[in-house]
């Protein structure tokens, strides 16, 4: 693996061993010392003109916990107010020795451009670009839907048959475009939940169903439900009429959770907006596992720098 810009070009055997190298990971994670040798001399840069908490801090997590040295960027305080290209930003970053970068951007395509302009040598990882792809939440989404189906037995597995039903502004959400394109690769059914105005005027071109009733794809009894934000920051016109009428139609209340088979989890990629797509009681669950997510993000994201920066299987027996 030379970049991760995408789940939509990502084939089944290199997610696989993205999320098998992952829970490998997992397991080193659960000892006392949780520092691994492996990418000791390897610099990751984390390059980031949107705002994040987990990816960010997650990215930097992963890097530190294979011994790599982190340099972080935000574009905030930077040169960038100045009028700093993109290039020159990355090259001056990869003049101070970057062998990775994990760029998030406003930008759809800003990491493609990265990895392919020719401006760097460093390997690319898309941490968010604009509305167009996360690739690694919808790896630790996917990781998290793996884990809890199958428990110790997810190694090898794909999610053949799984029913995943997202709900939400499919239309904004990079995070949708990733998940639609690396479940449908995996095997899972996903069918999308959204007003009309919020679903992308291209969806049938995806592999999904669309419902426009949240009781009814409940009804369905899916595996998986995916809530997501609402994001109003790339809102520039009316998508729905009223917070409050968008939470009754579209958000997932104590109510809806009780609907759903007892044993469906309730995954959320953060950041929430509690009492507006999810309620408290469904956020705190024993069904949710937004927390289990970061968690797993963390596993995912040295399973990918990993994959990255050494390119073999990690010995992580040491
Ligand atoms: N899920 C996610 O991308 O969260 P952040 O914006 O906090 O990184």
């Amino acid at each position: 693996m030379r970049h991760l810009l995408d789940t939509q070009h990502l084939s089944r055997a290199d997610a696989l061993e993205i999320l098998d190298v992952a829970e490998d990971m997992a397991d080193t994670q659960r000892r006392e010392i949780k520092k691994l040798p492996t990418l000791r001399g390897k610099t990751v840069v984390n390059l980031f003109f949107e705002d994040s908490t987990r990816t960010r801090i997650s990215f930097e997590a992963a890097a530190k916990r294979l011994s790599a040295d982190v340099i972080n960027f935000s574009a905030k305080g930077s040169s960038v107010s100045k009028g700093e290209s993109l290039q020159d930003t990355a090259q001056t970053l990869q003049a101070m020795g970057a062998d990775a970068v994990v760029i998030r951007h406003g930008a759809s395509g800003a990491p493609r451009t990265l990895a392919t302009s020719g401006w760097i040598s460093a390997g690319v990882v898309n941490a968010g670009d604009g509305t167009h792809e996360h690739p690694t939440q919808a790896l630790l989404d996917a990781f998290t839907i793996r884990k809890r189906l199958f428990g110790d037995d997810s190694r090898g597995r794909d999610l053949s048959g799984i029913r995943v039903t997202i709900v939400g502004d499919v239309l904004h959400s990079r995070v949708a475009r990733s998940n639609v394109w690396l479940l449908h690769t995996l095997g899972a059914r996903v069918t999308l939940v959204a007003p009309p105005t919020l679903v992308p005027q291209d969806v049938s071109g995806w592999p999904v169903e669309v419902d426009y009733d949240l009781d009814h794809a409940i009804a369905a009894g899916p595996e998986a439900l995916m809530m997501l934000r609402i994001q109003l920051e790339r809102m520039s016109a009316a998508y729905f009429p009223t917070e409050r009428e968008y939470s009754r139609r579209y958000g997932l209340d104590a109510r809806r959770l009780d609907a759903l088979p007892t044993d469906s989890i309730v995954l959320h990629p953060g950041p929430m907006n509690r009492g507006l797509e999810i309620s408290a009681e469904a956020a705190d669950s024993p069904r949710s596992t937004v927390l289990e997510q970061v968690t797993n993000g963390v596993s995912v994201r040295m399973a990918v720098l990993y994959l990255l920066l050494a390119g073999e299987r990690p010995d992580t027996e040491k």
